[in-house]
Formats: structure tokens, sequence, C-alpha cells
């Protein structure tokens, strides 16, 4: 490789990075010379956040007014796929008080375990979030006490959110196969 070359890749590499980190700023930002879009980025990342939401998360399988229903399976093997939108209540019982709602899909994503892929969106419906989001993407043993799930991405306030979720069943109905899951959510946003 000539001087010449090293040169012109070093180059690219850090104009990618530059681009690759300025990415989400550059497409917002009109008429921004380079210096002021890297000001901005950093500025910005200056007034992040940390917000912890605690909830309940009320899985209602049986009954008449199911919240989550099988939309492709047979049991609970593999492959069964459930759509929900479940109530998310601020205390474990299933009347208390309704804080947003738990709407996507969890699917049984392991063979030889018991452990569900959880596709979901968390949509607040009071206070400051009211009409703000965060969707979580992961894997639920649900035989561990405690489950950690990633935080992707949110909406609203919680715009640019990335955390974890930790699970854990309150109580769990063998018979109905209904469910309520202490929630601790932790984001950081803008
Ligand atoms: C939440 O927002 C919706 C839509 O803007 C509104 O109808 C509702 O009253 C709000 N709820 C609360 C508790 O503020
Ligand atoms: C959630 O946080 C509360 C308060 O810190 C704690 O008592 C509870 O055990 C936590 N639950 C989970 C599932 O992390």
């Amino acid at each position: 490789m000539n001087k010449l070359h090293k040169m012109a890749s070093s180059c690219s590499y850090i104009l990618f990075i530059f681009n690759f980190l300025l990415f989400p700023i550059s497409i917002s930002s009109s008429n921004g010379d380079f210096h002021n879009e890297l000001l901005e980025s950093i500025t910005v990342s200056r007034m992040e956040k940390t917000t912890h939401l605690h909830f309940y998360f009320q899985d209602v399988v049986s009954g008449n007014n199911p919240t989550a229903v099988k939309i492709i399976g047979d049991g609970y093997g593999f492959g069964t796929t459930f759509m929900m939108d479940d109530v998310l209540t601020q205390g474990p019982e299933r009347d208390s008080k309704v804080i947003g709602r738990a709407q996507g899909m969890y699917s049984s994503a392991a063979q030889n375990d018991i452990a569900f892929l959880m596709i979901v969106t968390f949509v607040f419906t009071e206070g400051l979030y009211n009409g703000s989001s965060v969707s979580m993407l992961g894997r639920n043993h649900v035989v561990d006490d405690e489950r950690e799930m990633p935080i992707v991405g949110g909406s609203g306030v919680f715009r640019f959110a990335r955390g974890y979720a930790l699970a854990h069943t309150v109580w769990f109905d063998p018979k109905t196969r209904d469910a309520s899951v202490e929630y601790n959510v932790s984001v950081v946003h803008f």
C-alpha cells in the first residue's frame, strides 16, 4: 500500500466514523456546517436523562375478554405466538389504576426450554408520559425469577431511548395461565 492510498483510506475511515456518529443530527439540521453539527451533537448528548418506570403487566389469556390471544401454534409449544394488548397498572392487582398498555406479541422461541421472544411497545396514558412509548425486544426466560430484556427505542418523551427492563412474575395461575408481572424499566433518553 503506498502512502497516498494509506492516507486516503484513513481519511475515509474518519469520515465514515463522523458520518455514522452525526447521522441522526445531520438529517435534522439544515445548512449547519460540519463544525456546528459536531458541537450540536456534543451539546445534545449532555442533556440525556435517565427515567425509571415501575408498573405491572396484566396478561389475561382466559375468559370472554382476553387481552392476549393465540394467533398461531399448538399449546405452548415452539412457535406458538400470542398477540397482546395487555393493560399496564400501577399496582399488582388487576383492577389497579391503568397507566398504559403493552401492545405487541410474544412467541415461544426455544425448542427445549420455556423462553419467549418479546416484541412489545409499552405505551403510556398518564400524566407527563401520556402518548409516549418505549419499545422492548428480548428473550423472556419465564421460569427465571428475574428476567432482563433490552429497551431498544422510544417515542415522544422517550425519543432515542435505550435501556433495559427487569421483569418478575408476581402471580401466575397455572389453570387459566393468566399472569401479573412486575416491570422496572430504566431508560436513558433526551
Ligand atoms: C392522554 O392524551 C389523550 C390524547 O391526547 C387524551 O385524550 C387523554 O385525556 C390524556 N389522558 C390524560 C390522563 O391526560
Ligand atoms: C423493582 O424495583 C423495586 C424498588 O426498587 C424493587 O422492590 C423490586 O424488587 C424491583 N422488581 C424488579 C422486577 O426488578
